[in-house]
């Protein structure tokens, strides 16, 4: 049941860092990465020459937080698609194809097609899934569960964060097995990683603080949310929660490319969400940022806790607790998932059941 709580999805934000704990587990034995009782092989991570996710909706957008890991730790090429997408757009796919399907339900037939169809380019395959015996896991060459527990809520939480931790551990796998990462970078990179429920947990903690920032948004019609790099990865997951349970439309969009067209929309009337979570991009996304106020928005932002606004206004200000870039994902998400909870729950809406949806999609 949804014990104290008056949704499942607030239950389930809530038993985030819990399943973030239980995916790590079982798969870091004496401070190493190890992923034998997965029976994940080694060679395969160190021997494929490309990766490729393919995946739907929250997964998809996990998918695309590995590609910057894969692309900034271990200097490989990744592609993220759109399962549905994946099959008409002749992909490039052979034997040195390392192919994740990532699926919370196991069940989504578009991924599960375009497993079948890299399969059968002779790809190896890797799914990240909660739902165990499902027809994904058993498709699969490979199979790393997620230990989310059930998820009942349509919207997805709890499986998306265990997602990221299932492909964190993998990566930093594939950086051990190819060379990348010693053994003190390998501790390093568990270390940081060790803390993400930890972080999370600090956020939970602060509920009532993103409550009052989502009851600024309830007669929102239109909002954006705005970012660069992993910021706009994450924010496109933040976007898509706020769109399926609040129905207000949002948008997330790469901000350095706002200008070129998509600024004209921006208003007084459409609230506007920034997270600010990368060193390397601070300063442009603050530049962003000035864009779209001075086009009347209201601004909130979403900062990691050591970086300095200097003594800029926004309509408000949440302090993320801080970790090394590559992992703010993990706080951010937690922030963006109740920011969109309590404007669907204050709007009086049914939070677990969104009109037109539907929690497995077995239509292609
Ligand atoms: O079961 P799956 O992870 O394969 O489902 C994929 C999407 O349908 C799913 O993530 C959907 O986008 C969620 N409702 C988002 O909250």
């Amino acid at each position: 049941g949804k014990g104290k709580y008056p949704f499942y999805m607030e239950k389930e934000i809530m038993e985030q860092p819990d399943a973030l704990r239980a995916t790590m587990q079982s798969r870091v034995v004496n401070g190493k990465i190890d992923l034998s009782a997965d029976g994940v092989p080694d060679e395969i991570l160190k021997d494929c020459e490309r990766v490729c996710v393919v995946a739907c909706g929250t997964a998809m957008h996990a998918g695309l937080v590995a590609k910057a890991l894969v692309q900034s730790k271990l200097g490989m090429h990744m592609n993220v698609e759109y399962a549905s997408e994946f099959m008409y757009s002749d992909p490039v796919i052979d034997e040195k194809t390392l192919v994740l399907a990532i699926s919370q339900s196991g069940e989504t037939i578009d991924t599960l097609e375009a497993l079948k169809y890299a399969r059968k380019k002779g790809a190896k395959s890797v799914a990240v899934i909660n739902v165990k015996g499902s027809s994904i896991a058993r498709e699969s060459d490979y199979v790393m569960y997620t230990v989310a527990g059930p998820e009942i809520a349509v919207a997805s939480t709890k499986a998306y964060t265990t997602q990221l931790m299932a492909l964190f551990l993998l990566v930093g796998r594939m950086a051990k097995v190819r060379g990348i990462f010693d053994d003190a970078t390998e501790k390093a990179y568990l270390d940081s990683l060790t803390k993400a429920p930890d972080k999370m947990q600090e956020v939970l903690d602060q509920k009532h603080d993103i409550h009052k920032i989502a009851r600024e948004m309830l007669d929102a019609k239109d909002a954006f949310m705005i970012g660069r790099g992993l910021d706009y990865s994450i924010l496109l997951e933040g976007a898509l929660k706020l769109k399926e349970i609040s129905y207000i439309h949002t948008e997330a969009y790469a901000s350095g490319e706002l200008k070129h067209g998509t600024i004209a929309l921006i208003t007084e009337n459409t609230p506007v969400v920034a997270t600010v979570t990368q060193s390397k991009l601070k300063e442009k996304e603050l530049s962003n940022i000035r864009e779209v106020q001075s086009r009347g928005a209201s601004v909130v932002v979403f900062v990691k806790e050591d970086f300095d606004l200097a003594d800029a206004e926004y309509a408000d200000v949440f302090e993320l607790p801080a970790m090394e870039d590559e992992f703010m994902v993990f706080p951010a998400s937690a922030a963006l998932q109740l920011l969109a909870y309590y404007v669907s729950m204050d709007k009086g809406l049914d939070v677990d059941k969104p009109r037109n949806l539907a929690k497995v999609v077995t239509v292609e």
